[in-house]
């Protein structure tokens, strides 16, 4: 194939900006273009105010806490992917393009009564909590995050799949006009990931609608994203614009573009290393510290039932 098929999260970790400096350079350059509200540093979240925003913050669910330090907002919100934005690290400012009302989300396929919901008219109808969840990114770096959102449980209440439905397939909006690094041939848009039915009706499986106890920052992939906290963090799909249930197993981006590299599981397993790098540990964003990664992202008294008998698949990568 032709083109460069190096990814961002390829950068080996020597040539990466040291992330004081980066940050500092950062918020010194969007402080200046105005793009900063209150602390200099801190992205000012969704520009638009929104039907639902006064809904925050969600009540804290106790039963989904970490022994971790939550990592500083303002960490967090200048240290995204969202590739539709650009190829970086450091996509916040592009990423306020991002037009996020309205908002209709896609229900479709193998469910009892397809529909285009709302996105206000949605988060209204769910049962709201905010969670503490890590986050790992398979670059070996994470976070830990207070989500809010609600169970996609909830959401495979509403939709009623039918029998058939053996898989859910998300899809990022696709719109190179407001999304400038869609104009890309190198990868294949719309973003799309994809998880089992079972894996969906796990307690762990978060739609995500806000963060940091406020609607979601445009950078996290407002106003509706994906939390599934023992996988890597590719999985964690943002900005979704349709949910299809279906009998086919769905090819996400980055295994569609490099399928000896990343596969449809992509559980988190220090022992499993990407074909380039080590997952052993990780680097903790905010901290100076590396820690071992936990098998499962430390969620493995959550998950590890759905994936026996699984064993020969590739449920690593
Ligand atoms: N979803 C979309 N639509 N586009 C993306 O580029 N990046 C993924 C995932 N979801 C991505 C995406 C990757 S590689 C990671 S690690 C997480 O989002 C990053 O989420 P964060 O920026 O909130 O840390």
């Amino acid at each position: 194939m032709q083109y460069h098929r190096r990814k961002g999260w390829e950068l080996p970790e020597a040539q990466a900006t040291p992330e004081a400096l980066f940050l500092s350079r950062r918020s010194a350059l969007l402080a200046g273009a105005g793009l900063f509200a209150g602390v200099a540093g801190l992205p000012a979240r969704a520009d638009q105010q929104t039907e639902t925003d006064r809904l925050h913050p969600y009540p804290r669910n106790a039963a989904f806490t970490i022994e971790r330090d939550v990592t500083p907002e303002s960490i967090n919100a200048n240290y995204n992917n969202f590739y539709e934005f650009g190829g970086t690290k450091s996509v916040a400012s592009a990423a306020q393009a991002l037009k996020i009302r309205p908002w209709v989300l896609k229900i479709d396929g193998l469910v009892e009564t397809p529909r285009d919901i709302g996105i206000d008219d949605l988060i209204k109808s769910m049962p709201r909590e905010e969670r503490l969840y890590r986050h790992r990114c398979v670059e070996a770096w994470s976070m830990t995050i207070p989500w809010s959102g609600f169970p996609l449980r909830a959401l495979l209440d509403l939709a009623k799949p039918l029998s058939g439905a053996k898989y859910l397939r998300f899809e990022t909006f696709n719109d190179p006009k407001m999304a400038p690094a869609q104009r890309s041939p190198i990868y294949p848009w719309p973003y799309v990931e994809g998880v089992t039915i079972e894996e969906a009706a796990n307690d762990l499986a978060f739609l995500v609608t806000g963060a940091y106890g406020k609607p979601l920052a445009k950078q996290f992939g407002a106003p509706l994203r994906l939390a599934l906290p023992w996988k890597y963090g590719f999985k964690s799909i943002k900005s979704i614009v349709r949910i299809s249930f279906t009998d086919k197993r769905p090819v996400g981006l980055w295994e569609a573009l490099q399928p000896s590299e990343y596969g449809f599981w992509a559980n988190v397993n220090p022992k499993v290393d990407h074909p380039r790098w080590s997952q052993a540990s990780e680097r903790v964003l905010g901290t100076s510290e590396r820690v071992p990664t936990l098998l499962f992202n430390g969620y493995a008294e959550h998950v590890a039932e759905l994936y026996k008998g699984l064993e020969k698949e590739r449920l690593w990568a």
